[in-house]
């Protein structure tokens, strides 16, 4: 239950090791989060952001293993950790592969694998925490999108699609989940420099794990249900989603 100053007191991240991830939870354990479950592979890179969080102050930090293509082990994990763990206010999911169009072209089952960790790997696992949120009455889940989700781009259509599919499910379970206490965060970032992105050139606007989770950390105060970061992407992006696909082929060539 998130304390009387209304900041959460537990989280469950779902991509242990993410960069990102690592930023949302030593920002939230600075604060009055003392619980961090860190749920994903490989235990070393999770045991960097364990150790992060303890330094920031958390004081329960466990890893647990999960792994996003494995779809039918996810509720019975989810399960465990809130028997294990009690009431979690906030279940963050940034799990997620880029990967590479080229590689993805070469290798179609390569591209079904992607959609797997981004997209019905984070299905399987949040419907699975949505549940647990109903019975608790209370918990905000937050779902890592893309601007790539919101208009595809021809050199990383597979990516973007998956996001687009992760952005539909996040507003359809927020909204299925009006009036039960819970509610349902999706996140918007353009170019985040982390491994993820590593020795690519940054996009225009690009930012840092650190300004996210603050915009993370900043919704999760305000209720926010939609967060750009940064959040000018929002009015470029309601003009490039609507912008004619001959446009948008030439605008988003690079
Ligand atoms: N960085 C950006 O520019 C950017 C922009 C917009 C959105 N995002 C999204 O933000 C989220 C976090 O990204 P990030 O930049 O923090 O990247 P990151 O540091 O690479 O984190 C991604 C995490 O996903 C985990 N993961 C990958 N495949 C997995 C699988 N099969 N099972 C379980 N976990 C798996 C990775 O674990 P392993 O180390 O074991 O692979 C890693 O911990 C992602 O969803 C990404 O798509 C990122």
């Amino acid at each position: 239950m998130r304390d009387a100053l209304g900041e959460v007191q537990s989280v469950l991240v779902l991509g242990g090791g993410s960069d990102i991830g690592k930023a949302v939870v030593t920002r939230l354990a600075a604060g009055r989060c003392r619980t961090v479950i860190l749920a994903g592979r490989p235990e070393d890179e999770m045991e960097v952001v364990a150790d992060a969080a303890k330094a920031a102050g958390a004081t329960t930090v466990e890893m647990v293993h999960w792994e996003a293509t494995d779809t039918a082990s996810h509720s019975r994990i989810i399960n465990e950790i809130f028997d294990t763990y009690g009431d979690i206010d906030f279940v963050y999911a940034p799990a997620g592969i880029l990967g590479d169009q080229a590689a993805f072209d070469a290798d179609p089952a390569f591209a079904a694998v992607a959609a797997q960790i981004n997209y019905s790997g984070l299905m399987s696992s949040c419907i699975a925490v949505a549940n647990r949120f109903r019975q608790q009455g209370h918990g905000t889940l937050a779902l890592m999108s893309s601007v790539a989700g919101i208009r595809a781009r021809k050199d990383n259509y597979v990516y973007g699609s998956t996001k687009a599919g992760l952005d539909a499910f996040a507003q359809g379970l927020g909204d299925a989940l009006v009036g039960t206490g819970a509610g349902v965060m999706v996140i918007r970032p353009g170019f985040v420099h982390t491994k993820m992105t590593e020795g690519m050139d940054a996009a225009p606007f690009s930012t840092t794990p650190e300004e996210v989770a603050d915009a993370i950390v900043d919704g999760l105060a305000k209720g926010t249900e939609t967060i750009w970061v940064p959040s000018l992407l929002a009015y470029m992006f309601f003009v490039f989603r609507n912008l004619p696909r001959a446009v948008w082929r030439k605008v988003s060539d690079r």
